[in-house]
């Protein structure tokens, strides 16, 4: 049967339309003009305010997030480079007063010459919808004992542990990968060459210690007998930034304790890098001590007081951050 003109015209003309909304409409959804590429679909059905590309995003604000966006400050680098390094005297006064030392050397001058050891780069700041960072924050409670949590932990993007932590012999409960090891010098160990060393430095001779722990070796003291040397890639070497320890202790822990847990500051590096954050081994005994996974019982010394920090303070933090979706805790047993 032959259609009359006008119908074919007509057939074409809606047909051109059909075309042009369609175009349009997928250009608009999929096209991402921050990263000149179009958007995968998933990511849209994975996040529906397409802040992350995760399930649950860290930047994904609820009705009730008053707490949260409070305290919550991306604006403060929890990595130290060059150009972030100054400190206000406000914060210089506050970070020298942590673990005072009698003469200390000229902090600009020490952060000149370990900008020279290791690299200055901008590291992680990088979030928005095409990135779905999912982290493993594994503290060294006694609760991760028989709690087979290792597969689970492993399956993160970055894994943090930190100062003494061993996996080997734990592999079931704690996991076997590490992408970042936080310490500072009196708790330092060896690391392998792809890890990430994140230190926390509480006074200008920690960072004259890294840079001597990576070459000459000659800072052997600090208030107690340090590691002379440390096998880490100097190039996976990274700072922990001063400023960024002020507001953790200031929005975070309002001033609770003398300053925070090496646990706590490793949590809060992780809120500010991470989409999605997993917390392990966290959690102190109920007589406030703190007791590690590797270590028995009460002989072997394995309890602690939770001394200079406020361990019932950052628990509750901690808590808080759980009841408000923005981390993940596993208890363990
Ligand atoms: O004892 P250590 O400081 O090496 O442990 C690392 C971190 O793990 C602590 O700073 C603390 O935040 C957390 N921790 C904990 N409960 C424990 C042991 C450690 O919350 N029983």
């Amino acid at each position: 049967m032959k259609l009359p003109k006008w119908r074919k015209l007509r057939t074409l003309a809606l047909l051109f339309c059909a075309i042009t909304v369609t175009t349009f409409l997928f250009t608009f959804t999929f096209w991402d003009p921050s990263s000149r590429f179009y958007k995968h679909p998933f990511h849209l059905l994975a996040s529906s305010k397409g802040q992350c590309a995760c399930q649950q995003c860290m930047t994904e604000l609820e009705d009730d997030d008053a707490w949260f966006t409070e305290r919550f400050n991306l604006s403060v680098h929890p990595l130290m480079t060059r150009d972030n390094s100054a400190l206000s005297d406000d914060t210089f006064n506050w970070w020298q007063w942590l673990q005072s030392e009698s003469r200390p050397a000229n902090f600009s001058e020490v952060v000149d010459e370990l900008f020279q050891v290791i690299p200055d780069e901008v590291l992680y700041m990088d979030a928005g919808p095409e990135r779905c960072r999912t982290c493993s924050v594994v503290g060294n409670s006694g609760n991760l004992k028989g709690s087979q949590y290792g597969r689970l932990i492993d399956s993160s993007h970055f894994i943090i542990r930190m100062n003494q932590a061993p996996t080997a012999g734990f592999e079931e409960d704690v996991g076997s990968r590490t992408t970042h090891h936080v310490m500072y010098p009196e708790s330092a160990i060896d690391l392998d060459n792809a890890t990430m060393l994140v230190l926390i430095p509480f006074k200008t001779l920690d960072l004259q210690w890294i840079i001597s722990a990576l070459t000459t070796g000659t800072v052997k003291y600090t208030y107690v007998p340090v590691k002379s040397r440390i096998k880490a890639n100097k190039d996976n070497v990274l700072i922990y930034n001063p400023t960024f320890f002020k507001y953790i202790y200031e929005s975070w822990l309002e001033g609770h304790g003398r300053y925070p847990s090496t646990g706590f500051l490793s949590l809060m590096l992780a809120v500010h890098i991470c989409d999605e954050v997993n917390v392990f081994g966290f959690g102190a005994d109920q007589a406030g001590n703190w007791h590690h996974y590797w270590e028995d019982n009460l002989l072997s010394g394995a309890f602690r007081h939770t001394g200079v920090h406020d361990g019932d303070f950052e628990y509750k933090v901690t808590q808080l951050l759980a009841d408000k979706h923005k981390i993940q805790m596993f208890k363990g047993r």
